[in-house]
This record gives C-alpha cells, structure tokens and sequence, in this order.
C-alpha cells in the first residue's frame, strides 16, 4: 500500500479570479491501456494544436504516475526541456501544432484513494471526476480542455468484459490470447467525463426506444454474484429517460448507454460519457436485500447521473468553481423527477428537511462557502451540500419566478446556445433572463454569498377592520460578518387560513422581497387568521417569527401545503423539547399532545400515510443544535427522548390500530403508496414499542416479512425497545442472514448507532469484525459515519471524539477523501457548550500537528487555529 499523503506545509490556493483560458486545442486523443493489476502501461496520443499566441511551452497534469516516455512528433522529449512541480508538468519549446506521445506507468493495486484507474474485486475501473485523470496520464486535467476521445483495452483473459466511453469499434483476440477492445466516443468530452472498465462481470441488457425513434442498447454491469438485483436499476433508467423528454425535451445521444456496479467507491455514482459507474449500494436492489428507503435512493441516483448527460456532459463547466451549474441543477432535476414519480409532498418534506438539518448547518459552520465559490484548496473538499442542495434551491427559485414555460424555454436555449461547451453559472442565469426579460443582478447573489439568509416575518391583524399586515425583513446570515451582505430576492408564497376552521381567507400568493423589508396588506380578512409562509420552503432562508402553539397546531391540522404543515408539527416539537430542557418534570403541551391523537385517528390524515410518518418523525439533532446554541447534546438527548415517550403515551389508545390499518396486501412493490403505508406503519410500531412490550409482533414480523423493509424495521425496533433476548436474536440473525455488503452495512450501521448497546467498546468489536475492512468506503460509513452523525450518547464524549480522530487519521493514508468527509462532525464545535468544544478542538488540535492529505489538512484547519 502506498501512502496517499502529500506533504502541507503551505497550501495552494485556486482563484476563480486566475482563470484563464487554455492556450492549445486537443482536437482528439487516443489513450492505450494494457490492463496489469501492479504494471498498467497507458500510451496517450494526443493532436496539440496551439491557439493563443506567444505562448511557448504546454502546461500537463500529472500525479504518482511512473513516467516511461515523452515524444513530440516521435522525437523523445529531452529532460532538460521537462519542469515538473506538484502536479504539474511543463514542457518547453512546443511546435505549434503536434502529436504528444505519452506512455506511463501505473499500479492500480495500490491505488486505495480510489481516484484514477484503481481495482475493486479485481475489476479495473476509473474515476476521474474530479481530478483523478492526472493519475492516468499527463493531460491537462480541466474541464474546459474538450476533446474526442478513442480508447483501445488490452488485458487478459480474466478480464473479458472491456468498456470505456462512447460506441465499441472493434474487438479482436491476440495470437498471445489477450484481448483488444477499441472504444470510440464522438461528443467532445472533458477528461473528468472519461471512464474504463475492464473485469468478469455479468450483464443484463434492454432497449429504450427514443422520442425520435432511435432503439438505446441499455446495459448494466455487475458481478456475476449481483445478477438477481438489477432489475429496479434497469427499469429507473427507462423512467428517466422518458422524463428528461417529456419534461426537458432532452433525447439520449449516443447508441449505447451502460452502468457499472463497483463495490469500492468513493461516491455514490458518476456520469462519464455513456458509461456510468455506481456504488453497488446505490444501484442493487431487489425485495429480499433492499430497503423500501434504498429503491427510492437508486431511483433518484440513476436518474440524476442519467440527466447529467445534457447537465453536465453536452453543456459542461468551464472549471470547478462552476461545479453548481452541472450539480445543483441535476439535483433539482432529479427531485422533480422523483416528485413526479412518487409524492411530491413527501419528496419536498425530505428535502427540506435535508436541507435544513445538513445544509444549513454547513453553511453556518466552518465550511460555509457560496454556491459559486471564488476560491479553494482542494476540489474534492467542493462536493458539498451547498454546491448540491442549495444550489438546487437556487435552480428551485427561478423556476418559482418564471414559472414552468418560462424555465422550459431557458432551459431549452441554454442547451441548444451551449451544447458542445465548457461554460460558467452566467450562462445559465443569462438563458433564463433571456426568455424572460428578469434582470437577474440581484438574484445572482445567491450564488456569490455565504450562509443563510433569515426571514423575520410579523404579522398584525385588526379584528374590527378585517386589516391584515404582514412585515417582512431580510436579515443577513449570521456568519455575513460586516454590512457587506447584499439583500437577497426572496421569492416567498404564503397563504392565510383561519385557526378555527382552517378555511382560506387569503389564497396562495407569491410575494418577491428584494428590498430589506416590506409589508402586505390584505383588507377585510375576518376571522383569525394565521399565515402560512414560505410555502414548500420557497426560498432557502431561516424563518424567525413568533408562533403561538394555537396557531402551529392550526397549521399542522389545516395547512394543504405539506411542507408547512409538518414544519408547523416539528416547530411544536421544537417547543416540546425546549420546554423539557428547561424542566425534565415538565410534560408537554396539552395542544400537542391532542393534535398528535387528532392526526393518528383522523381518516382524512391517515389517507395520506407517508406524509403522516414524516409528521410523526422529530426533529434531527442538528437542528435543535442550531436552536439551542450553546447545545448539550447529552441533554437534548435526553429531552428528545422524553418528548418521543411522552408522545407514545399521549397516543396509546392509537398505535396499535394505525400499525394494523397500515398493512399492504399483495407482493411487494417498492412504489409510493405501499411505501408510505409501510412507513407509517413502522413509525407506528415504534411508537407502540415505547408503551408496551410488541416483542411477538417483531419476532413475527422478523421470522415472516415478504420485504427487508419490514424486516430490518423489527430488528431495529427491536434494538431499541425489544427485551434484550429479542434484541441479541434479532442482531445476530441478521448478521447471518446478511448476504449482500448492502445489508451488511444495514446491520452494521444500525449497531454503530445504538444508543444503549453501541458503546465505545462496541465500535472497536465491529471496526474488527471480519467483515469490516478499511479499504472499502461503504463499511467506513456504515461503521464510523453512523457513529459520528447519529449515536450522540456514544460520539458525544472525549472517547468518541478520540476514536473518530483516530480513525480519520488511519484512513488519511489511505484515502484522503474519505477522511475529509468523515472529520466534519468534529468540526461543528462552536455550536456546543464549552466542555464538549474543549474535547473536540483538542483533537483536531492533534490531527493538525500530524502530517495530513490535502484534503484533510483544508477541512480541518479551517475549522481550528
Ligand atoms: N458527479 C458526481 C459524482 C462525483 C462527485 C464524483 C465528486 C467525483 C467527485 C455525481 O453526479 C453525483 O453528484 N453523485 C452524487 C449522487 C447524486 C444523486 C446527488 C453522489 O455521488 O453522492
Ligand atoms: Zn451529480
């Protein structure tokens, strides 16, 4: 194993500021691999031609690479002539127009950073996404730089699958028994966008017949183990499809579409240039070894990187500060999708919720940066939820500004204006403001600034003369240091509703803030009225305004948006909490205690299940964190849990029939209906489990379930609130049943993050067990993710600390990456009274004073001095 560290002593900083185009066109490339698992040889091929004048000399990527031969029109380059620091390459004294012949050397073997061409289970496969093709050959690795790419695999007889981008050209067997596979790829790529493959994989095969009449060869690949689960994949692809034309109008390009499962990867997936590769968790599923959760992931997964084909590869970014254009609006195109498909309410409350409890509190934290950010250390470190779930709420936005046919129309000139090129986030904007006349200045601060905007929202209400004021400000994010933060255009929907019948007084409405404040009048509004604001989260901001528990039970009671209605029920729970904070004796809300009996025993609530589940669910830690800064997270445990036993009792009478009404009939399907009748009942279980002993339902449930949604429910519940026999039956039959990596991760995820058997001993036995390993980024989540992010009572000590930092800095030599991401939770110390923030710093103190990846020493010291 190599060490995948480099050496911090001052890091490099890239400025969206400094870019300047590149000064040589590479028409086309044509790259040779001869697959060896430790001596992989890649002969690079390139037509050099130089467009802007003066310059001399051509600047290559380059990182690890053994570097065998350097040509220049088939003269050897001299070394003398060859400067390479870091990562770059130079070379002197180019012609103006050439052919580069470049043959390196490398050992995918000992690639366990997973970028570049690396081995998972023995099959050869690459990421190159964002910065990984400089571990291939010398190229310039940007994402300007298009070229035509043709790319020929050698390799074995224990490798007969070959696939790289594009359309297979030709396939031949040597007199020596290897194999020959040449792949073509017409559409000029960026080099992010290339991909190979080459193992003994397994494939199963369909059509999809094009809006133009054009038959796609659909294929997904995976290990010959996976075949029985790739159906759901297969068919989610054809769904997209069909969606990217009906609702963009975007056709497929090429003759051949594939995806590759890989068991080692960083990502979930990625869309290189007809030839996806994915994490096996985020592509196998079938009714035995997914969850109900797992299908609609996979769904959402392959049609967001099957939409990246026009977001993001026909229309690509011209460099990486650009990344929101291609990610933050494939995200809201894959929510749409999915909104269409399943329930556009639930869809939306989870990702609000998402939003809020993770984006948020990044955007709060030490990481916050904008949607466009002007500058970095490390691009990997960029793939963050603000590039992602904000920027799709910035995507989110003009569409609720211009409106469905406006948005279709921009979209469609920013297509057909782009096609074929590497642009930035104006293009886009400038698309959308061509079709509809906006002038998007101001918007585009959305994009240049930090943090959450905080909408402080008053209202006053005459009861004589019906008068109706609502005031509304825009308060700068709480990071925005000085005066310098610009006001936002907040595009916010409300709607007015009496407390006492829910009727409207006040249809829905969309109000544009751009000043600091405004006011609404609305007249002769009898009644009391309360505001429904923000509808469907309308602009990504914090809401600050004072609610009575009259009117938030009004809301979650009445309110026909579904997002408001549940933000009104978690708000309650909000209070709930605070109030159990302040005395643990205290009990809740009477209020409370009859809108959640209401809701569970209401037919006309219960006839939309998923949506009462997520009504059902509390609030997630990180955002009580935020509310109660300083946060005890001990504490809040403590009163999070009380409210979750006090509302089981408020609703004993109930659970019991809920769970029974919810059951599905008929095989399995992972569809929304039956989905959100599963997930209610499960919820129910839960809360049922908290008032009385339902060990013979989930040992039932357990031994009989058709699903492993239901299943993995039991053993769950069981876990938390099953007698301990149960609970130790339940793990360990399981574990022996766990055959996939997928459900193993399920059962390690789920031990990791038991708050009363996963002590700190307990997550040294499962970082041993025999199944875990290391090298593999799904057992690292599964095992150190959960812990951090979801065991409080374990995580939230200095052992916990200290194992996680122990951890992190193991899995720094490894892979960067991965280290990166699992060091945040220590990260948000600020938001924690001062005896946890002291064992937090101390550690990333130590991690500091260590010799850290790139990736790890930005994350790290931007979050400790
Ligand atoms: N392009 C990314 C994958 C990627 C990101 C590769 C960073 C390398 C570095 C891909 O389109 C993506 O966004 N994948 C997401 C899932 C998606 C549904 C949001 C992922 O991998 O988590
Ligand atoms: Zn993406």
């Amino acid at each position: 194993m190599t060490d995948a560290r480099t050496l911090n002593t001052s890091p490099s900083i890239t400025r969206l500021s400094d870019y300047e185009p590149y000064p040589y066109v590479i028409a086309d490339v044509d790259l040779t691999f001869e697959l060896h698992p430790t001596e992989t040889r890649v002969t690079q091929r390139s037509q050099v031609r130089r467009i802007t004048q003066g310059v001399t000399s051509i600047e290559l990527n380059g990182k690890d690479l053994t570097r065998v031969s350097i040509t220049i029109d088939g003269v050897e380059v001299s070394e003398d002539r060859l400067v390479e620091i870091d990562e770059t390459l130079l070379i002197r004294q180019v012609p103006e127009s050439f052919t580069l012949e470049i043959v390196t050397q490398l050992n995918p073997k000992a690639n366990t950073a997973l970028e570049g061409l690396y081995l998972s289970n023995g099959m050869f496969c690459t990421q190159c996404e964002a910065e990984g093709f400089r571990r291939i050959t010398y190229y310039p690795d940007r994402p300007d730089v298009m070229s035509i790419f043709t790319t020929r695999i050698i390799a074995d007889d224990q490798h007969p699958v070959l696939l790289s981008n594009g359309n297979p050209i030709s396939d031949e067997v040597y007199p020596d028994g290897r194999r020959c596979v040449v792949w073509h790829d017409p559409f000029p790529k960026p080099c992010y966008l290339f991909a190979l493959v080459g193992g003994h994989l397994a494939v199963q095969q369909d059509q999809f017949l094009t809006m133009s009449g054009r038959t796609i060869d659909l294929r997904i690949y995976v290990e010959h183990k996976d075949l029985d689960r790739v159906q759901y994949a297969l068919e989610s692809l054809k769904r997209a499809m069909a969606w990217d034309e009906q609702v963009y109008g975007r056709e497929y390009d090429l003759d051949i579409f594939m995806i590759v499962a890989v068991s080692h990867f960083n990502m979930g997936a990625m869309e290189n240039k007809g030839l996806n590769i994915f994490n096996s968790s985020c592509v196998l599923a079938n009714p035995e070894a997914a969850t109900d959760q797992a299908f609609q992931r996979i769904e959402a997964i392959v049609a967001h990187e099957y939409f990246h084909n026009w977001s993001g590869n026909r229309v690509t970014c011209r460099d990486w500060f650009q990344l929101s254009l291609k990610e933050g609006f494939t995200v809201f195109r894959d929510s749409e999708f999915s909104a269409d498909i399943n329930s556009r309410a639930v869809k939306r409350i989870q990702d609000v919720n998402f939003l809020r409890s993770a984006q948020f509190t990044e955007d709060g934290g030490p990481t916050a940066h904008p949607v466009q950010p002007s500058e970095y250390q490390e691009i990997s470190n960029f793939y963050t939820l603000t590039i992602y779930e904000k920027g799709a709420e910035v995507v989110r936005m003009i569409h609720t500004l211009l409106g469905p046919v406006q948005f279709r129309q921009g979209s469609d000139l920013y297509f057909s204006r782009h096609d074929g090129q590497a642009v930035t986030i104006n293009e886009f904007i400038a698309a959308m403001a061509e079709v509809s006349g906006r002038d998007f200045g101001q918007f585009m601060h959305w994009y240049q600034q930090p943090g959450t905007p905080r909408l402080q929202v008053d209202v006053e209400h005459d009861p004589q003369s019906g008068r109706l004021q609502i005031l509304l400000t825009q308060k700068a994010p709480v990071i925005a240091k000085d005066n310098s933060h610009a006001p936002y255009v907040i595009p916010i929907s409300y709607q007015v509703i009496d407390r006492e019948s829910g009727q409207v007084l006040v249809p829905e409405t969309l109000f544009e803030l751009t000043e600091a404040s405004a006011s609404i009048e609305h007249q002769e509004v009898m009644g009391s009225p309360v505001v429904s604001v923000l509808r469907g989260l309308s602009a990504p901001v914090k809401l600050e305004m004072e609610r009575s528990t009259h009117d938030l039970a009004a809301l979650a009671r009445f309110d026909d948006d579904g997002v408001n209605r549940w933000d009104a029920i978690q708000d309650l729970y909000i209070q709930a909490i605070q109030l159990l904070l302040a005395d643990p004796e205290a009990g809740i809300q009477p209020q409370l205690a009859d809108l959640v009996c209401g809701l569970i025993a209401d037919p006309a609530t219960i006839a939309d299940p998923a949506c009462l589940a997520e009504m059902l669910m509390l609030p997630q830690d990180n955002i009580l964190w935020d509310v109660l800064k300083p946060a005890d997270p001990q504490a809040i445990l403590a009163a999070r849990q009380s409210l979750r036993q006090h509302l089981a009792d408020s609703g004993e009478a109930h659970w019991e029939d809920l769970y029974k009404a919810m059951k599905v009939d008929g095989p399995y399907e992972p569809e929304a209906s039956a989905i959100g009748r599963r997930s209610l009942a499960i919820t129910a279980l839960g809360y049922l489990a908290k008032t009385r002993s339902v060990d013979e339902i989930l040992s039932e449930r357990f031994d009989k379930a058709s699903n492993l949604t239901e299943r993995f429910a039991a053993y769950r519940i069981a876990r938390s609130d099953g007698s301990a026999g149960l609970s130790e039956r339940l793990s360990r039959n399981f574990l022996a049943e766990a055959e996939t990596d997928e459900v193993l991760d399920l059962w390690l995820s789920t031990e990791a993050m038991n708050e009363s058997t996963a002590t700190i001993d307990r997550l040294h036995e499962l970082l041993s067990h025999e199944r875990f390993t290391w090298t593999n980024p799904n057992r690292v989540r599964a095992v150190l993710g959960t812990f951090a992010n979801r065991n409080v009572r374990a995580f939230h000590t200095p052992e916990g600390y200290r194992l996680l930092a122990d951890a992190v800095l193991k899995l720094d030599a490894m892979n960067p990456q991965i280290a990166s991401r699992l060091v945040m939770p220590l990260c948000q110390w600020a938001r924690f009274t001062e005896q946890y923030q002291a064992s937090m710093k101390a550690e990333l103190r130590r991690m500091i004073a260590k010799d850290l990846s790139k990736d790890l020493y930005e994350i790290v010291s931007k979050s400790v001095d």
